[in-house]
């Protein structure tokens, strides 16, 4: 029997700004899925949080864009904000941009990575969830896990990963969808998915149909056409058995790659991994940081997780990232650490440059500065 798996995120309000989701609003969120398991709609869930960003974890048999499990989502999101609200928590309700549920959450603000599957005797998973960057920064590593044998060796020795993937690539701008066969298409797929910001890897499948993973691709500045929040992404990987091994998901990891995001999401920064317990946004508001959590999966139930890179094995890619992080943070507001205008999620700088712009004057050789108040003395 098909299970799915409904990993679905929104920052509803956090402690001391944009930092740290607070415990009471999980607990709250957590009684409205327990709700929803007593009645039978979800078999099992799993409440987290990584920065600002509130994580449902849920398995269930009504498989992808199901009305009623979005409609539970979105209510646990609700009473989480309502904590929010009453602790008078940062930003509170930021993510649920429109007042009431109209039966699906993609497009209201939430973020969404969903699959439904038939599941193995063994059914590994990864949910890797990311805060203050957006969602084209997994495209990075699932190359990496997916079409890159230096990084999974699984493409050359496992004859059932030998053919290569399928990369579903998302237009973010445009709406529009491209199939992608790797290893054949390997530089048109890297063509586009160089460009983050636009070219979000959605889905990888395996050859023979199976979906290997999902990502969220909601991009909040594109859906309310001003700056309300990051959309901060989330991704589902199977492993084993035909999928990358454990291993090989999260080696791509050990890179801490530079992404958008980080201060008002409008800084580049590198990514850096961490347990759960470190999933909190400090430095500059960031660094931007992914968790990642591993479950099996058994008759839809949710055993484990295993918080993955609370690991040493990743201390010295968190002491890169820091000395990334000191290196990028010494440009200040100057360009490539600050992003260019196009992807600045900040829509408000164009407010501040706009007092300039009556100020500019032709420009010739022999130009002498002038500003206002002088003009005022000479008249
Ligand atoms: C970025 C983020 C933070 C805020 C920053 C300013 O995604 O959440 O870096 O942009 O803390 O927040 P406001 O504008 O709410 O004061
Ligand atoms: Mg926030
Ligand atoms: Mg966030």
């Amino acid at each position: 029997e098909k299970i799915t798996l409904s990993v679905i995120k929104a920052d509803i309000g956090s402690l001391a700004g944009h930092h740290k989701v607070h415990p009471d609003t999980m607990l709250a969120s957590t009684r409205v899925l327990a709700e929803a398991k007593k009645n039978g709609l979800l078999i099992d869930y799993y409440v987290t949080a990584v920065g600002d960003d509130l994580q449902l974890i849920m398995t269930h048999k009504k498989g992808v864009n199901n009305k009623e499990v979005h409609e539970t989502a979105w209510n646990a999101f609700e009473e989480a904000a309502k904590v929010a609200k009453e602790l008078g928590l940062y930003a509170a309700g930021q993510d649920l941009l429109s007042n009431s549920f109209s039966g699906n959450i993609r497009g209201m603000g939430p973020g969404v990575a969903e699959m439904e599957f038939n599941e193995r005797p063994a059914e590994p998973v990864v949910v890797f969830m990311a805060d203050k960057t957006e969602p084209g920064a997994f495209n990075l590593p699932l190359y990496k896990i997916f079409a890159d044998p230096f990084n999974t060796a699984g493409l050359v020795i496992d004859p059932r990963m030998h053919n290569g993937f399928i990369f579903t690539v998302l237009d973010v701008y445009e709406g529009k969808a491209l199939d992608l066969s790797t290893p054949n298409d390997l530089y048109d797929l890297l063509a586009l998915i160089g460009t983050p910001s636009r070219y979000v890897i959605k889905y990888v499948h395996r050859k023979d149909g199976e979906i290997a993973s999902t990502i969220s691709s909601e991009r909040l500045s594109l859906i309310a056409g001003k700056y309300i929040g990051k959309d901060d992404p989330v991704m589902i990987v199977r492993a084993q058995s035909g999928f990358p091994a454990l291993g090989e998901i999260l080696e791509p990891f050990s890179f801490p790659h530079l992404v958008e995001g980080w201060m008002r999401g409008s800084h580049a920064g590198p990514l850096m991994p961490v347990g759960i317990k470190d999933a909190k946004m400090t430095r500059f508001d960031g660094p931007p940081r992914v968790a990642a959590l591993g479950f099996n999966i058994k008759n839809g139930n949710l055993v484990g997780p295993s918080d993955l890179f609370d690991d040493v094995a990743f201390d010295e890619t968190r002491r890169q990232a820091q000395i990334i992080a000191e290196y990028m943070r010494r440009h200040g507001p100057f360009m490539p650490h600050r992003l260019g205008p196009e992807d600045m999620e900040y829509t408000t700088l164009p407010d501040v440059l706009k007092k300039l712009e009556n100020k500019f004057r032709p420009f010739e050789l022999g130009y002498k500065p002038i500003i206002k108040h002088e003009l005022e003395e000479i008249k």
